[in-house]
């Protein structure tokens, strides 16, 4: 949580530099797309009909059909944390990220404000194989996008990973870059999926950020420590399958690595799951 306030931080103190350099077509293609997930119906009649324009889309399912059906819990969150479920509707399986179990304080303030950062994430990198797909507000206080049947990395045994693994898991990162994000967590292994079809998605977007709204500055470190997540797996996986160049990026990236912040949770500010 400190690490996010610290890169939240970043983020207030840049963003007005930054908003000018974001591209006027992104910013026009995510706004589209955050209205049609939200599901939102504007107030005025000027965005009524602005919504109409870009189409709003029926949420696939609601607050209540989730409430009311089947669902189960495949991760508690802590004190902080979402719960996740997975919830069938029709033929589709999702993933609801909710933080309607989390204390009023938590829900109301952080939960909400990570709500709303996973969404504008994933709606920046959609369509990108390797990313969850279909991301939609359920409501204000959880996220929903398609569940992918698979393993984390931390629970896959290296001779269920095949030999593209890694090579697929480099390539979703370097899309991610190329449409201006950086994750900052993929070294944690709960943070990768291994699906049924042997296929790597990258998972849980709450600590990225968009490289436009930080300094240009930290923009390599940055890039290179979601590389380095790719690369530490892969050393520690699939050792026979790395070769020198990259194993040589590893140990580069480890010496430089000195910004606390983006190394994934700082030491002891992981807590307890809720029962
Ligand atoms: N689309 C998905 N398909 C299948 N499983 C998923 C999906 N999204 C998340 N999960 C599972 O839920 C777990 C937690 O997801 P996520 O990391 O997004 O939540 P979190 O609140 O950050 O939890 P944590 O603190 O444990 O990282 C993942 O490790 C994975 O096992
Ligand atoms: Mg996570």
């Amino acid at each position: 949580m400190v690490r996010l306030i610290v890169t939240g931080l970043i983020i207030r103190v840049s963003s007005p530099l930054e908003a000018a350099s974001w591209s006027a077509t992104s910013q026009r293609r995510v706004r589209q797309l955050w209205i049609s997930s939200s599901g939102r119906v504007s107030g005025n009649l000027a965005n009524r009909r602005r919504d109409r324009a870009v189409g709003v889309m029926q949420k696939p399912f609601t607050r209540e059909e989730f409430t009311k059906g089947k669902s189960t819990v495949f991760s508690t969150g802590r004190w902080s944390n979402a719960d996740l479920s997975q919830f069938q509707k029709e033929q589709t399986t999702w993933v609801v990220k909710d933080f309607s179990p989390c204390s009023p304080m938590i829900r109301r303030t952080w939960g909400r404000f990570m709500v709303k950062r996973e969404l504008r994430a994933l709606l920046i990198l959609k369509g990108i194989e390797g990313i969850p797909a279909e991301p939609f507000l359920l409501d204000v206080n959880a996220l929903c996008y398609r569940f992918q049947p698979g393993t984390t990395l931390m629970d896959t045994p290296s001779e269920k990973i095949n030999d593209n693994f890694f090579f697929e898991f480099e390539a979703a990162v370097q899309k991610m870059h190329q449409r201006g994000m950086v994750h900052l967590d993929i070294r944690n292994q709960r943070n990768v999926l291994v699906t049924d079809q042997g296929k790597p998605v990258i998972l849980d977007f709450q600590s990225s950020l968009r490289l436009e709204k930080t300094p240009r500055f930290l923009h390599e470190i940055m890039k290179e420590t979601d590389f380095s997540g790719v690369y530490k797996n892969w050393y520690k996986k699939k050792p026979e399958t790395i070769d020198d160049d990259r194993r040589a990026r590893l140990e580069a990236l480890n010496r430089k690595r000195s910004f606390w912040f983006i190394r994934g949770y700082p030491l002891g500010t992981r807590t307890d799951r809720r029962s």
